[in-house]
């Protein structure tokens, strides 16, 4: 569809309260009596209420959920920091927006302010709606993959993205830079592309490369960002190359803070030029709207008709008419909005603000993180925390199941859980061992941060507990998602046991 960089008809008047005081933010709030914290910059106004279990009866839903997070059932969950993907909270603007949607299959009105948002804010041609993030990896891959033995460059791999990739034949090829890899670093921009590791593939395997990725905070490395200067020289090289750059934009929000407070040239650059700009640098650009604009959906941003025309004949075989694309109206409205909120510093900061609270207050106790900061959520390094179970006893699947049994709180394993087997059976081992820990954006209060950290504190003074697990059913694809697992000894009765001698009748 063809995208008019007008302005969408609710900008001006309705967005007048985020522009205000444009250029300030929480981070900017000095204290007087304390150390700095993060500050919300919001009011709660509808609030849902929680439930803690007894540690027994976690043990009891963990141990039925087949010790995997994701097979847990959110009544039994107090603080959910599974993922911050459609579990951000939404701002009265936006569920406003809700009840202007124009239901309709076909011209809804709803789609084309969203359009024209998109339009205006990426400054791309045309927008194809899809009903999440991995729809439009699969249709990427489908149209960008066309032979055989081809590879597919970019910084880290996300696991739906692989999965697509690899369904189409082609192989990902990982080119981060060495410090992404590394847990513990004070590399400000961990997920940069290694340009000289691009430049080489292009010399030697151009001809097999469908398309080069970019994931914006990058997600299974911990949340972490790519620079500017890293996407603008990744573009320029691939543009001479004539090869196609995809963005994966659906952690942007966390990437568009960290390039304006990390990145020297861009610290007086307001969002809303920096987020065109990155918008100028690919040829495609996709997105979960699960994630970026704190609704729920999806879409690819192009800029060449030609591709256009392939991605649009798929869309209505796979995801529904042009101006929906599985997509319910009203969340295409909640979209639009949040898009449009996703430039105001306030709303942006809030996550990665949590975020590194909670990487400072672990660090201090010595618990290791990954550092820097990123965005998404804080993740534990589960490789140094229990560097007595080995990597086939999958360290951060154990500690997300622990995590669980001393606090309700539910995480992600991040690590080799999370990975598939090759073709032959075995066990790629991963890269790192993370649990992490979302912090959905404008969700959880700074006492909720606080207790999350006194029972990771508590876990860690008590780590050598813990054991690993196994797999009872193990899925071929995508096997985090619903495997089973069952503890290699009686350590979590032991876990349960040491809780109750030092936590009495505390839940
Ligand atoms: N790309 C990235 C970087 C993601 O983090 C996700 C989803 C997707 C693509 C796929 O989008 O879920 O809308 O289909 N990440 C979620 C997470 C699932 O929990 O990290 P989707």
């Amino acid at each position: 569809m063809k995208v008019k960089h007008g302005k969408a008809k609710l900008s001006t008047a309705h967005f007048a309260g985020v522009q205000k005081g444009h250029g300030k933010n929480m981070a900017e709030i000095k204290f007087f009596g304390s150390a700095d914290m993060p500050l919300e910059m919001h009011k709660v106004r509808i609030i849902q209420k929680l439930n803690l279990l007894p540690i027994d009866e976690r043990l009891e839903s963990i141990t039925e959920a087949g010790n995997n997070t994701f097979l847990l059932k959110n009544r039994n969950v107090f603080l959910d920091m599974l993922t911050d993907s459609g579990t951000n909270a939404m701002s009265d603007r936006q569920l406003a927006a809700m009840m202007t949607a124009d239901d309709s299959y076909a011209g809804s009105e709803t789609f084309y302010r969203l359009e024209a948002k998109i339009g205006e804010i990426f400054g791309t041609k045309h927008f194809l709606p899809a009903h999440q993030g991995r729809a439009c990896e699969s249709l990427i891959s489908q149209v960008l993959i066309t032979g055989e033995n081809q590879i597919v460059p970019m910084n880290y791999h996300f696991t739906t993205a692989k999965a697509h990739i690899s369904r189409f034949g082609a192989e990902v090829v990982e080119i981060i830079i060495d410090e992404g890899l590394r847990a513990k670093s004070d590399n400000p921009f961990k997920g940069n592309i290694n340009t000289d590791a691009l430049k080489e593939l292009i010399k030697t395997r151009k001809k097999d490369i469908a398309f080069v990725r970019i994931e914006a905070g990058t997600n299974l490395i911990g949340g972490q960002p790519v620079s500017m200067a890293n996407i603008k020289e990744v573009s320029g090289i691939c543009r001479d190359a004539g090869i196609i750059v995809v963005l994966d934009a659906s952690l942007l929000a966390d990437n568009l803070y960290f390039i304006k407070t990390r990145e020297e040239a861009y610290k007086d650059v307001p969002i809303r030029d920096i987020m065109r700009e990155l918008g100028q640098l690919a040829d495609i650009t996709y997105f979960s709207a699960r994630k970026l604009g704190c609704a729920r959906g999806g879409g690819i941003c192009v800029q060449r008709d030609d591709l256009m025309m392939k991605f649009r004949e798929l869309i209505p075989l796979f995801e529904g008419f042009l101006t929906y694309g599985g997509m319910s109206v009203r969340e295409m409205e909640a979209l639009t909005v949040g898009l449009e909120e996703t430039l105001d510093m306030d709303m942006i900061a809030q996550a990665p603000q949590f975020i590194s609270h909670m990487v400072s207050e672990l660090s201090a106790l010595d618990i290791p993180v990954v550092t820097p900061a990123g965005g998404l959520g804080c993740h534990l390094n589960a490789k140094e925390i229990l560097s007595h179970i080995p990597q086939e006893k999958y360290p951060a699947g154990a500690l997300a199941a622990a995590l669980y049994i001393v606090s309700g709180i539910r995480g992600m394993e991040r690590g080799t859980l999370s990975e598939q087997r090759e073709p032959d059976g075995t066990e790629p081992l991963a890269n790192m061992e993370l649990l992490r820990l979302a912090l959905p954006r404008r969700v959880f209060t700074l006492s909720q941060v606080k207790y999350t950290i006194d029972r990771i504190n508590w876990l860690y003074q008590n780590r050598e507990l813990v054991g690993g697990l196994k797999f009872t059913e193990e899925p071929k694809i995508l096997r985090f998602f619903f495997g089973r697992l069952a503890p290699d000894s009686d350590w979590q009765e032991k876990l349960v046991k040491k809780f109750k001698e030092d936590f009495g009748n505390s839940l």
